[in-house]
């Protein structure tokens, strides 16, 4: 779990900034829901034989008795919250969120126990002109951020009827090979045999790329559903690589998943992931409602992006103001508070706690401001303000307080 220090804050708030600017666009609007839900939603939506329900949650007993877990991910907590609120009855919904999510997993570059996702999901459209919105919306994303080095990956998983279909192929196919498994996937065999694809043993390797590909078993409306969506991001001049052994490592998953993936952060590599789950809403007990949605991990982009020499909104001050004396104090005070009144928006640090000019003007330099304000004893009873550029080559001059702020109104 880390600190995201102020020096590191700038390219998050940009980040996220910039995200929740993009959904805006698209008519997302802001779902907040609980960090703490009953374990139980959790292990019905995500899955109780998946890796994060069966080893990484943060589960305790409350005081009553019940159980509960810090959300290892969103979309269980935003189905119950759109259920249970009735925001699914008969319309669409499109809805966004963020925040910290928990997962007890081995920690490495990439990979943390909270990290931060943004996510977004809709409701209510079946069609895949909303899986399309979805993918061009996180492209948008990548090209306002100017984020370089990311490449879509897309594969259907097609309906539940279908996957079931292929699953007992898969088993016939592993069982035939169980000499060559692993003790993982051994384990997965029964429990989730899908995941074996995913199996990051190099010894699998060749195992896995001759087992039979979902792929070609999707059932017809499936298959009509992603040619269409590979017809639309093409026309929409969206590269994408298809990959028959993306199976995400949640259950709820039918039809469309895709995954934006980079070869600059290791073996973290996917920096989004998200797809289709048309049964989940239903299983969760509201009225069946066809979902899509997908999450992106805050702390990979902006690795990605500060490797990119990315700075992100730039938070230093803009004016310095420096005091000394009693009299000076007050009047310093007033006037910084004049002149936010007058320039919403205005960058002003104080300094506070006293010092020297020669030390507060060391200060205002550290800051990063562009102009230091000096109200002195001589400046407080005149009613001026000393002006002194503290870049380039502007001049030092004293002006009565109304002038100075016409002279920032046109040099800030
Ligand atoms: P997920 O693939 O588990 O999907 O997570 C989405 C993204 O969160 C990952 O691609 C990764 O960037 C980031 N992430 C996941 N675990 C960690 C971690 N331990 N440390 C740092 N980053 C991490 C979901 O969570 C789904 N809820 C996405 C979704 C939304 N599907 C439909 N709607």
């Amino acid at each position: 779990m880390n600190d995201i220090l102020p020096a590191q804050a700038p390219v998050w708030q940009a980040l996220e900034g910039t995200f929740r600017d993009v959904v805006t666009e698209y008519g997302y609007r802001e779902l907040r829901i609980p960090i703490l839900e009953f374990t139980e939603l959790f292990a019905r939506s995500i899955g109780e034989v998946t890796d994060i329900v069966e080893k990484e949650m943060y589960t305790f007993l409350d005081r009553n008795g019940e159980s509960l877990s810090l959300r290892p991910e969103g979309t269980a907590g935003c189905v119950r919250s759109c259920v249970e609120n009735g925001l699914l009855h008969n319309q669409t919904q499109r809805i966004w969120y963020s925040g910290p999510m928990f997962r007890y997993e081995r920690p490495q570059k990439g990979r943390y126990r909270q990290f931060y996702q943004v996510g977004a999901e809709a409701y209510g459209m079946a069609g895949p002109d909303i899986d399309a919105e979805m993918i061009l919306l996180t492209a948008r994303l990548w090209r306002r951020l100017g984020l370089e080095g990311v490449t879509l990956q897309l594969n259907s998983l097609g309906s539940s009827e279908a996957r079931a279909a292929y699953r007992n192929q898969l088993v016939g196919y592993f069982r035939a090979h169980y000499d060559a498994l692993d003790e993982d996937s051994r384990r997965r065999l029964d429990s989730n045999p899908l995941r074996i694809l995913d199996t990051k043993n190099p010894q699998m390797a060749d195992l896995v790329a001759r087992a039979p590909v979902l792929l070609d078993h999707l059932d017809v409306e499936s298959e009509r559903h992603f040619e269409r969506l590979k017809e639309m991001l093409s026309s929409a001049g969206i590269e994408f690589e298809l990959n028959p052994r993306l199976v995400r490592g949640l259950d709820y998953y039918s039809r469309t998943v895709f995954e934006w993936v980079t070869d600059r952060l290791g073996a973290q590599g996917t920096v989004c992931g998200g797809g289709r789950y048309d049964a989940l809403v239903e299983q969760i007990g509201g009225r069946p409602s066809p979902a899509i949605g997908f999450a992106m991990g805050v702390e990979r982009l902006v690795a990605l992006l500060q490797d990119q020499g990315y700075q992100g909104l730039d938070d230093r001050p803009w004016l310095f103001l420096a005091t000394a004396g009693t009299a000076a104090e007050l009047a310093g005070l007033r006037t910084a508070e004049r002149l936010r009144d007058r320039f919403p928006g205005l960058r002003l640090l104080t300094n506070c706690s006293g010092g020297s000019f020669k030390s507060q003007l060391k200060r205002a330099d550290r800051s990063g401001a562009g102009i230091a304000l000096i109200i002195g004893e001589q400046e407080a009873v005149e009613g001026t303000v000393t002006v002194k550029p503290l870049r380039g080559t502007g001049e030092q001059r004293t002006l009565p307080e109304m002038e100075a702020a016409d002279f920032l109104a046109d040099h800030l």
